[in-house]
Parts: structure tokens; C-alpha cells; sequence
């Protein structure tokens, strides 16, 4: 853990006191590990979960750090993960023992840490900040942050997913690689200012921890429309990759109860025919009107 933190300087470091004085949360950010710079959080917290049971009670523990030497995206992409105030963290949620009902319910998870995300940017930004399916967060069809989910199983055999989120609020899009520059945006980029990140990322883990508290224990009642209304591929014409070199095109209809985006095709291939309602799940979608440069 840890890496070269020597190109951070100290306006650059998050004020842990302060978020700590911030929180309105019962479990998240309650037990919080900061590092100035760390290869990837997600993975200290998965190497985390697998060290024998500590005093701790992981649910709710947040791994943050200021920049990742060795980020990582879905679909095993590397996430560009600079200094000078950007968001970059990891939330282990454990389901409660006897939780087995939720298990179906897990694929909401990264979901609704979209749905949070967005909600908590649009807020604190004043601007409309949407969610691709099923967890990019977008602004003008521009992403400015994203999600990734990996589940593991605990040292103490129960199962956790370790939820990644990375934001781009402070740092200066030059700062990115010059392939991602035209796709990507920061929130100060869009808002014309800087913004204090601890109480984004208060106010961050506030929703999360309610959306994640309803789901285990209600269950994803009514989410697939809340996701819906925050949702700008739900509308859209999209194209689909279901497997090497097999696309699908159509009309995103709406989100399905498990979270799956229902598709009605307008071309298809050999196995789904135009008119038909297909059910998408883990698979790459595309924006097709509007200019999403989005590839992930
Ligand atoms: C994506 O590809 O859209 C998902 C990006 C997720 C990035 C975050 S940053 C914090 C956490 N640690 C990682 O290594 N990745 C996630």
C-alpha cells in the first residue's frame, strides 16, 4: 500500500478531521483509512477483507486517498487517477448475516452508488449530473465519474462488495491523458469553480448508506423508477454489445426490477430480431444520439 506522494502538496491532501467533524452517517466513513497516495483503493480493500477479523466491523469501512498509482476502471481498464482534488475511495458493504434474500438484490448495488453519486453532484453542483446505465455519471454526455463493484468473500467467509468510486471534481482536465481529454469533465470544469470535497463527500456517504440501508431492507421496491428519472440512456437509442463484434441496436425502454435495462431492438442480429424486448445486463452500451464519448 501507500506510493510516492511527494507531487502532492498540502492544499492537494483531504482534511480527514474535518470530514470526520461532517459525518451524519451510522456506518460509512465511521472507520476511514486515508492515504495520501495508494496503487488502487479497491484493491486495499479487498486485500483488506482478507486479513483475519480484526475489531473492526467492515461494513461501512472507507479506504480514501488523494491519488491512485494503479486505478482501476470496469472491464479492466485502468482509471486515471491524478492529484489536486479529485474524489477517490472504496466502501465495503457487508449484507447482515441472514441476509441471504438480498443476494438476488446485490446487482443493484452499483446502481445505486450511481444513483447517489449523482444525486449528491447535482446538489452540491447545481446542474444536471445523469447516470448512464448501468453506473457512469455523466454531464453533457461527458463523464465525470464512475463506479466499479467487485464482490469477494471475507476471510470470515461472508460475503462483502467493495464499492470504487472515482469523481473528477477538482483536477484540471489537462492533467488527463490527451485520448480521455474530449470525453471526460471535472465538476469545477463544468461549475466554473472549485469545490470543498469534504462536504461532497459527507454528504456522498450519506446517500449511499440510505439507499443501501433500503435495499437490504426492503429490497429494490420502487428503485428501478427513482433510477429511471436519473437515467439519461432510458430514452436514448443505444447500441449494444452482447459479445466480439455483435451488436444490437435500439431503444432503451426502461429499467427492469433486478436493474437490467430493457431494450426494444430496432437491429438485431440472427438470435434477437428487430421488435423484440431484451433484457441487457453487463454488457457495453453506447450513446447513440448526442456525442457520448464515453467508452466505458
Ligand atoms: C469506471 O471504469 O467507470 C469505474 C471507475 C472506478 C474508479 C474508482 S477510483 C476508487 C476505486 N479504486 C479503484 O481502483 N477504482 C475505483
Amino acid at each position: 500500500m501507500g506510493g510516492p506522494a511527494s507531487d502532492l502538496s498540502p492544499g492537494d491532501r483531504f482534511d480527514i478531521e474535518r470530514l470526520q467533524a461532517s459525518l451524519q452517517t451510522r456506518a460509512f466513513g465511521r472507520v476511514l483509512h486515508y492515504r495520501p497516495s495508494t496503487a488502487s483503493t479497491n484493491a486495499d480493500a479487498l486485500a483488506y477483507l482478507q486479513q483475519p477479523p480484526g475489531t473492526a466491523e467492515p461494513h461501512g469501512l472507507v479506504i480514501l486517498t488523494d491519488r491512485q498509482t494503479a486505478g482501476r476502471g470496469r472491464r479492466g481498464r485502468t482509471w486515471h487517477s491524478p492529484p489536486q482534488g479529485n474524489l477517490y475511495l472504496s466502501v465495503v458493504v457487508v449484507p447482515r448475516q441472514g441476509a441471504k434474500g438480498m443476494v438476488p438484490w446485490l446487482t443493484w448495488v452499483p446502481l445505486l452508488s450511481a444513483l447517489a453519486g449523482a444525486d449528491c453532484l447535482s446538489d452540491q453542483a447545481g446542474f444536471t449530473v445523469s447516470v448512464k446505465w448501468p453506473n457512469d455519471l455523466l454531464v453533457n454526455d461527458k463523464k465525470i465519474g464512475g463506479i466499479l463493484c467487485e464482490q469477494t468473500t471475507t476471510a470470515q467467509n461472508a460475503t462483502a462488495i467493495v464499492i470504487g468510486i472515482g469523481l473528477n471534481i477538482n483536477a484540471a482536465l489537462d492533467s488527463f491523458p490527451e485520448g480521455l481529454r474530449a470525453g471526460a469533465t471535472t465538476l469545477a470544469t463544468e461549475a466554473q469553480r472549485p469545490f470543498d470535497r469534504v462536504p461532497l463527500l459527507a454528504d456522498l456517504l450519506l446517500r449511499l448508506e440510505q439507499r443501501i440501508d433500503r435495499l437490504f431492507l426492503d429490497g429494490p421496491a420502487g428503485m428501478a423508477k427513482e433510477f429511471a428519472q436519473r437515467c439519461s440512456t432510458v430514452g436514448q437509442t443505444v447500441r449494444v454489445s452482447l459479445e466480439q463484434d455483435h451488436f444490437v441496436e435500439g431503444i432503451a425502454e426502461s429499467i427492469g426490477p433486478d436493474g437490467c435495462l430493457r431494450l426494444r431492438v430496432t437491429s438485431g442480429t440472427a438470435q434477437v430480431q428487430p421488435g423484440a424486448l431484451l433484457e441487457v445486463r453487463g454488457a457495453e452500451v453506447v450513446h447513440l444520439r448526442g456525442c457520448n464519448q464515453n467508452p466505458a
